[in-house]
């Protein structure tokens, strides 16, 4: 396959000219103007979040953006060669896949220790930068609280037959899954998703359940928590009769989806990579992930998230390592079940 053209390099080429022109040699400081971000996560919030970075380090970046699981997937397949210097992702699960090909640097010891330790996995070699907690999101008309589902595992169960709505295809949903994967085992995920596969609508974004649940098409979907605080915040135009349900409990469905930012190993501006992924967990670019209109939630020690939402510590999320979400797997069964 053909690489990606690289608009960067004829910048870089230039300076590098220039260096040499100048006598100083045409050394690493000449290289290390332009990051390459590859990032899936919301365009705005990463913009947001990076805003006053190339100001404050005199280092550029150029951003390339797809989703999830094309970027990972194209950073396999570049291997070394990948113009990528920095990864940064919706979903934890895409940079699990990069971690455990080998292709991620460790970061440094003191950006690990900006961010609480259930928002970055064990192995150290990428952290969480934003926070996204699973939620039901139902129609009170139609769903009265009373029989609101305990837990997300309820919904496989044969009552909640043509109730229920999904977003299947997207990696939101597939990270749920792949923290139900690693909390119940295989078989009982099977099982669950078999439930699903007979029980819920398929639709194509979390939008798109949050409305057919506001609009009584279905009495309650899965999805995160933002897009109803966002929709909220903007006079409630797509769910204006839509309520949400924290499941709580350490339930799966309590369960919090970081989004994961990690060096390449094969990075030729490691410093500047390590040095960018410090900048988004410091406590500048979380306040701004905090005070802008995303409504995720801020991980960064010491930095609270939006009024509006609930806190983080109230969610009772279910301890998952973040580093140990099986992306491959969760794909298989899904295809396997004819979810996917
Ligand atoms: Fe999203």
């Amino acid at each position: 396959m053909t690489r990606p053209a690289r608009p960067a390099v004829a910048v870089l080429g230039a300076l590098t000219a220039a260096a040499a022109l100048a006598g100083c040699g045409a050394d690493d400081a000449s290289a290390a103007e332009t990051l390459t971000v590859y990032s899936a996560q919301h365009e705005s919030l990463v913009r947001t979040m990076l805003e006053d970075f190339t100001a404050e380090t005199g280092i550029e970046l150029e951003f390339r953006d797809a989703n999830d699981a094309e970027l990972a997937n194209q950073i396999v397949q570049e291997g070394e060669a990948s113009p990528a210097d920095v990864f940064l992702t919706e979903n934890s699960p895409a940079i699990d896949i990069l971690d455990d090909e080998g292709l991620l640097a460790p970061l440094e010891q003191s950006t690990l220790d900006q961010v609480g330790e259930r928002y970055r996995p064990s192995s150290g070699t990428w952290t969480g930068f934003a926070a996204r907690s699973t939620v039901l999101v139902y129609n009170p008309e139609q769903l009265p609280e009373a029989e609101l589902p305990a837990s997300i595992l309820d919904l496989a169960d044969p009552a909640w037959e043509g109730r229920i709505g999904i977003a299947a295809g997207g990696p939101d949903f597939q990270a749920i899954v792949a923290a139900v994967l690693a909390m119940e085992g295989e078989e009982a995920t099977r099982a669950w998703l078999e439930g699903l596969e007979r029980n819920a609508d398929v639709y194509q974004s979390n939008t798109a359940v949050m409305v057919a649940a506001d609009e009584g098409e279905i009495d309650a979907g899965v999805m995160y928590h933002y897009y109803w605080y966002r929709d909220q915040a903007e006079n409630a135009l797509k769910g204006d009769d839509a309520r949400l349900h924290y499941f709580r409990g350490q339930d799966p469905g309590a369960f919090l989806s970081v989004s994961g930012a990690g060096v390449l190993a094969s990075s030729d501006q490691p410093e500047e990579a390590q040095q960018l992924v410090a900048y988004l967990t410091g406590p500048e670019a979380q306040r701004k992930l905090a005070e802008s209109s995303a409504l995720e939630y801020a991980v960064g020690a010491g930095v609270d998230s939006a009024d509006a939402l609930p806190a983080l510590d109230t969610l009772e999320a279910p301890p998952v390592d973040p580093g140990e979400l099986d992306q491959r797997r969760v794909t298989e069964l899904m295809q396997e079940v004819g979810l996917l």
